[in-house]
């Protein structure tokens, strides 16, 4: 027993990506080519891409529901841990992002599973949340709104289900007093772990896996 977690070594977080990491041969390319092509480097890592598919696959989801595509890389993950029925509903603010990842997910021959939306997924939601049935939820965009989504959210997710969201550690810059980047996104994520933890509805934690993510477990309607 420790009452201590173990640091993240280089060795250690090497053996991690290493051995367990969630990206195929694919998606792995998709990035390269992404990156190359000047998008930021901002998508999820492949460890934090397999305990997502395992979180999928642990509560059996078949509608996932993300803010932030990017160029497909979580969104083609995810799918790929979903069962033939499954969806991934993605928003994505820029047209050209939005084009990209649907050439991506054609590629990845995903196209039947996974629905890109383009625009504000903040202006989006309230008129598609009577159709939307969701077992699970990955926030990975606009910080300042993860307090909105989760309201509007929670209406269409099943007991049992989760809700997911990337950088909870804030950049690492969580616990300081004054952030050296994004201020306002820190803030926000600070509020935002805090709203989540004190919800009652959900039971939720912060895996140190990745810049933090935060998984909150649905208990109750
Ligand atoms: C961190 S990236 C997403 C990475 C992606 N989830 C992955 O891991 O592969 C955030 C994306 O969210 C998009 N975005 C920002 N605000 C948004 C909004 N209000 N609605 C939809 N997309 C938004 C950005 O354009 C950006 O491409």
């Amino acid at each position: 027993m420790s009452l201590k977690s173990t640091a993240l070594r280089e060795d250690l977080f090497d053996y991690l990506i290493e051995n367990f990491s969630g990206e195929n041969e694919l998606l792995k390319q998709l990035k390269l080519d992404a990156f190359e092509s000047g998008l930021p480097a901002i998508s999820i890592s492949p460890e934090q891409l397999r305990f997502l598919q395992l979180l999928i696959k642990s509560i059996n989801a078949k509608n996932v529901l993300e803010i932030g595509t990017l160029f497909g890389y979580s969104a083609i993950g995810m799918a790929m841990a979903l069962p033939d029925d499954g969806k991934v509903i993605t928003f994505e603010l820029e047209a050209d992002r939005a084009e990209l990842s649907r050439q991506n997910i054609k590629k990845a021959d995903l196209s039947s599973k996974i629905e890109v939306i383009e625009g504000r997924a903040i202006e989006l939601l309230p008129d598609m949340i009577e159709n939307l049935n969701l077992d699970f939820v990955f926030l990975d965009a606009d910080k300042h709104n993860y307090y909105k989504y989760v309201k509007i959210l929670d209406k269409c997710l099943r007991v049992g289900g989760m809700i997911t969201a990337d950088n909870a550690f804030a950049f690492g810059f969580v616990t300081s007093t004054a952030p050296e980047r994004s201020p306002e996104d820190v803030k926000s994520i600070r509020l935002f772990n805090q709203f989540m933890n004190n919800w009652d509805k959900y039971l939720t934690t912060i895996s140190p896996v990745g810049d933090g993510l935060l998984i909150s477990l649905k208990l109750q309607s």
